[in-house]
C-alpha cells in the first residue's frame, strides 16, 4: 500500500554566502569548490533556528496540500543539529504551527534522516496508527562546522523541507530499502558533549564535524546505486522507467557517478546543490519542493529518492507521485 505526497514546503535562511565570501575565510577558491562539489553558494543561519526554518516549511506544506494544522496525526523531524537536546525539534514545531493533535518526535540518521523519517511515516500508517504525516528534515550545520576547515566548511548549508503525506489504501510501486553500518561512522563524525561531571576528569570538547571525504565518496557512488537497484527490483520496474532521480544533494560529482553506474542521462537528476550546498537530511525535501512548485515533478510519475550519509546510513525509495 502507499502514501501520496500531496503538499510540499521549505524555508533558507536570509543569508546567501558564494564561495568568494568563503575565500576570505580559508585557503579555498571559487574554482576549487565549483570543479570539486559544484556548490557556487550555500545558505547560512544568522539566527534562524532548525525549529523556526522546520516550522515555516511546516507551514507552506500544509498550505500547499490544504491541510491545516490540527489534522495533522504525526509530525517527524529528521534533524542532526537541534538547538536542544531536549524538548526535541518536533514538539517545538508542533506548538509553533498548532499541530496539536500530533504525535511529535525527533530522528536522526544524518544526510538520510528525511528518507528514514518517510519510511518511518509509512510505517506508522500501514500499521493503521495514523493516516497522515508531517515529515520534516532541517538543519542548522553552520554551528556544528569547523569555519577554520576548508575541506568542511565549503560544503554545507542551512534550511529545512517538509512533505504531508497521507496513506491511501492502493496497491502501487511504493517501495523503500534502508541500511547502515556503524563500523564506518568514523568517517564522518560530530561529538556531542563529553562526559563531565563531578566524577571525571574534564574532556576537551570538539563539537565539529569531521570528515574523511574520499571514503565517503567512494561509499556513495557504489551503495547508492545498488540500494536503487534493490529498491527498483521491489517495485517491478526499471531504471529506464524511472522519471526522476532525487538523490542527497552533497556533490555533482557524485551524482554523476550514480547516474553513470545507473546508465541514466543527468537530465533525470535534478540538482539545486550550485544555490544550497549539502543541508543532510534537509536536501532532497526542499530539491522537492523545488520540483513540485515548478511543476517539474508531476502526478503519475514514477520517482527515486535516495540519501547517504552519516551512520553509515543510505538507502532508497520508490513512489508513484
Ligand atoms: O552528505 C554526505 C557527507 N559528505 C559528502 O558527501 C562528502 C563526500 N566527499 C566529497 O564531496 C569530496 O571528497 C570533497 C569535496 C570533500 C573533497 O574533494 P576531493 O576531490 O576528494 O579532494 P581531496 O580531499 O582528495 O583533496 C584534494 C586536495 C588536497 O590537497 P593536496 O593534499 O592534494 O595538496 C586538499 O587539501 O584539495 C585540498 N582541498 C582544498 N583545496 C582548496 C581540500 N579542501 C579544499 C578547499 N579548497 N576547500
Amino acid at each position: 500500500m502507499s502514501i501520496k505526497i500531496i503538499g510540499t514546503g521549505s524555508a533558507l535562511p536570509e543569508k546567501s554566502v558564494a564561495n568568494e565570501d568563503l575565500e576570505k575565510l580559508v585557503d579555498t577558491s571559487d574554482q576549487w569548490i565549483r570543479e570539486r562539489t559544484g556548490i557556487g553558494s550555500r545558505h547560512i543561519s544568522t539566527g534562524e533556528t532548525v525549529t523556526q526554518l522546520s516550522a515555516a516549511a511546516c507551514e507552506k506544506a500544509l498550505a500547499d496540500a490544504g491541510r491545516n494544522a490540527e489534522e495533522v496525526e504525526l509530525l517527524l523531524v529528521a534533524t542532526c543539529s537541534p538547538e536542544t537536546g531536549i524538548p526535541c525539534v518536533a514538539c517545538q514545531v508542533q506548538a509553533a504551527v498548532g499541530a496539536v493533535h500530533a504525535v511529535a518526535f525527533d530522528l536522526n540518521a544524518a544526510c538520510s534522516g528525511f528518507l528514514f523519517a518517510l519510511h518511518t511515516a509509512w510505517a506508522y500508517m500501514e500499521a493503521g496508527i495514523c493516516r497522515n504525516a508531517l515529515i520534516v528534515g532541517a538543519e542548522v550545520l553552520s554551528k556544528l562546522v569547523d569555519w577554520t576547515d576548508r575541506s568542511t566548511c565549503i560544503l554545507f548549508g542551512d534550511g529545512a523541507g517538509a512533505v504531508f503525506a497521507e496513506y491511501r489504501g492502493e496497491p502501487d510501486i511504493f517501495r523503500f530499502v534502508q541500511h547502515a553500518d556503524g563500523s564506518k561512522g568514523g568517517a564522518l563524525r560530530c561529538d556531542s558533549r563529553q562526559l563531565k561531571n563531578p566524577y571525571t576528569e574534564a574532556a576537551l570538547e570538539a563539537p565539529w564535524v569531521q570528515m574523511d571525504g574520499r571514503d565517503i565518496f567512494a561509499f556513495a557512488v557504489r551503495r547508492v546505486p545498488e540500494s536503487i537497484g534493490e529498491v527498483l527490483e521491489k517495485a517491478g520496474i526499471t531504471a529506464d522507467e524511472v522519471d526522476l532521480f532525487v538523490l542527497h544533494q552533497a556533490n555533482y560529482r557524485i551524482i554523476e557517478g550514480i547516474a553513470k553506474r545507473l546508465g541514466q542521462d543527468m537530465e533525470k537528476f535534478p540538482v539545486n546543490l550550485d544555490r544550497v550546498g549539502n543541508m543532510s537530511s534537509a536536501a532532497i525535501p526542499v530539491l522537492l519542493d523545488e520540483l513540485n512548485r515548478s511543476s517539474r515533478i508531476r502526478r503519475g510519475m514514477k520517482i527515486v529518492l535516495s540519501g547517504f550519509g552519516a551512520g553509515l546510513t543510505w538507502g532508497a525509495c520508490v513512489m508513484q507521485w
